[in-house]
């Protein structure tokens, strides 16, 4: 009797303890959010996509842009910017929902998947990192930063975002990519920079 009893309040205890889920929650667990890997390959896609745009953009502005040209071509960029922005926006929101779920639903802790352990996140951000940097030389290389600095000014925002909410599951990536960022745009871009706060 006595451990019929203790079964029934350890069975209700646990009823208690185990969280109710909203239903936008629930529907969020049981669409299996994305894991952070597959939202960082999703994102890697769609900033390619707009990298390719902005590249043949870039390389269609004439030489030695006169002011005209620049703002031009910058607005012709503009679309192509701002998509990555809110690319990178959206991804951070993503993130920010996964861990809320998994700390309601004891799943994980927003800890990184086996599947794609710490290590295997760095490289995915470090890759979106470079292709995103990279880009941006090029485009300050050929149309000068003043045109365009309204535009890059919330991408890196966008980026350093991101960077911060995945900085609690890859421990020292804002390290990481704060070098990778001034090592490539340090020199060209240093007013932009002096915008960040790391
Ligand atoms: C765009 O150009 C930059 C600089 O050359 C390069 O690093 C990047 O990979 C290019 N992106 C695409 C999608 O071609």
């Amino acid at each position: 009797m006595k451990s019929i009893i203790f079964t029934l309040l350890a069975l209700a205890s646990t009823a208690l303890t185990t969280p109710i889920l909203t239903s936008e929650e629930a529907k969020l667990s049981s669409r299996q959010l994305e894991s952070q890997a597959d939202v960082l390959d999703t994102l890697l896609s769609v900033i390619q996509t707009h990298t390719a745009n902005i590249n043949a953009t870039t390389q269609a502005a004439p030489e030695n842009p006169d002011l005209a040209q620049q703002n031009a071509a910058a607005a012709a960029l503009a679309p192509d910017l701002n998509a990555i922005t809110a690319a990178l926006t959206s991804a951070t929101t993503q993130f920010a929902k996964r861990s809320f779920v998994e700390a309601r639903t004891g799943g994980g802790g927003g800890g990184p998947p086996k599947s794609c352990p710490s290590d295997c996140l760095l490289i995915k951000v470090k890759i979106i990192v470079l292709e995103l940097i990279y880009t941006i030389k090029f485009i300050i290389i050929k149309l000068g930063l003043a045109c365009v600095l309204h535009l890059l000014t919330p991408l890196l925002l966008a980026l350093v975002g991101l960077v911060k909410a995945l900085d609690k599951v890859v421990l020292g990536l804002l390290i990481v990519v704060k070098g990778l960022v001034t090592a490539v745009l340090g020199t060209l871009a240093g007013g932009l920079l002096a915008l960040i706060i790391w």
